[in-house]
């Protein structure tokens, strides 16, 4: 069974500094997904710990909030079948070593700190991250 979802995909600072806005966008349009927001921002630190929450205890977690609130981040909400995990599919691995080319991070990146893009892992975590970055208005029906 597959179900129209909606999943929380952000364009990380690395991504938006070298230019890969619109490779990205474009990615998960011609796979068919319908965009339903969008804004550019450089996130607060504590938009970043919330979003990064299931990290906290790690030590990477200081780092990765550190990075993130580094620049402006493009952050999106895109809509379709299965568009969770279809969404991860299209982003590829964490380590972009081992992302099978065709993958954004197999396409577009070496380094899993620098992996140019966030995409949510559930749909659970899809309506907590779509919550905590988006206003109800700022969402397209
Ligand atoms: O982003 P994804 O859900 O694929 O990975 P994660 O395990 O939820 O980790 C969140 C982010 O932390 C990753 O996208 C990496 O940017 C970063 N990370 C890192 O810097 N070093 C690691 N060993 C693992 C993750
Ligand atoms: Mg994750």
């Amino acid at each position: 069974m597959s179900n129209t979802e909606r999943t929380f995909i952000a364009i990380k600072p690395d991504g938006v500094q070298r230019g890969l806005i619109s490779e990205i966008i474009d990615r998960f349009e011609r796979k068919g997904y319908k965009l339903a927001a969008m804004k550019i921002l450089t996130p607060s630190k504590e938009i970043a710990e919330k979003h990064y929450a299931e990290h906290a205890d790690k030590p990477m977690f200081a780092g990765l909030v550190e990075f993130v609130t580094s620049g402006p981040m493009v952050a999106m909400i895109w809509e379709g079948r299965d568009a969770v995990r279809g969404g991860r599919r299209l982003i590829g691995s964490t380590n972009p070593a081992e992302s099978p080319l065709g993958s954004i991070r197999g396409d577009l990146c070496v380094d899993t700190k620098r992996n140019v893009v966030h995409g949510s892992d559930s749909v659970e975590s899809a309506a907590r991250e779509i919550a905590l970055w988006f206003a109800p208005w700022e969402i397209v029906e």
